[in-house]
């Protein structure tokens, strides 16, 4: 023991859950997950990759929070996305992270779409917050050869986000299902919505 410094995955999930009935605020989250030591072994057993798309595992669900432990061989990625209620914080345990920001175009009474705001990049250690309402993509999408492991919480527990493709001018829902909101389901894809 005394391997590893910060705070256990275990002793994060423990403080979530007694803070929770308080309220998460995200500040407190994402200093929270800041303190979380990425050599805790007790991630082993979430680590899983899969060559086909990048995985979503779930170390703990509850009706405020989840957490899960996300794991991208390079070139996975997310489609550009929102969290709908949702607010996210992502402490990348192994790096680089890309997480960009996009910004949502008002439609004017056309098709709305979403243009990138800048490009992200975070080393491992750091955080990457969304704001209920934000949307960004995210993954293993610098150049290189090493697998990415990030770690995601999410308050209350994601259960959809609207996904963009700008380029073929579609949106669509991905809804996330079962008890451990591992499995993730796309709507077919349909013209933007106007306003
Ligand atoms: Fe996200």
């Amino acid at each position: 023991m005394g391997s590893f410094d910060g705070m256990s995955v275990t002793d994060f999930v423990d403080t979530l859950r007694r803070m929770a009935p308080f309220g998460l605020q995200q500040a407190a989250v994402q200093k929270l997950a800041a303190s979380v030591d990425p050599r805790s072994p007790e991630l082993d057993r979430f680590v899983r990759f899969s060559d086909e798309r990048y995985t979503r595992n779930s170390v703990v669900r509850t009706p405020q929070f989840e957490v899960m432990v996300l794991c991208w061989r390079p070139g996975q990625g997310t489609p550009i996305h929102d969290h709908f209620h949702s607010f996210g914080v992502v402490r990348c345990l192994t790096g680089p992270l890309r997480a960009d920001p996009y910004d949502l175009l008002p439609a004017n009474g056309g098709p709305r779409t979403v243009r990138r705001r800048r490009e992200g990049l975070f080393a491992p250690g750091q955080v990457s917050v969304s704001c209920r309402g934000d949307i960004h993509r995210m993954g293993n999408l610098e150049a290189g050869r090493e697998d990415l492991i990030t770690l995601h919480t999410y308050v209350p527990p994601l259960s959809q986000m609207t996904c963009f493709d700008p380029e073929k001018r579609v949106e669509w829902i991905r809804r996330v299902l079962g008890e451990d909101g591992g499995t993730v389901v796309d709507e077919p894809p349909h013209a933007p919505a106007t306003a």
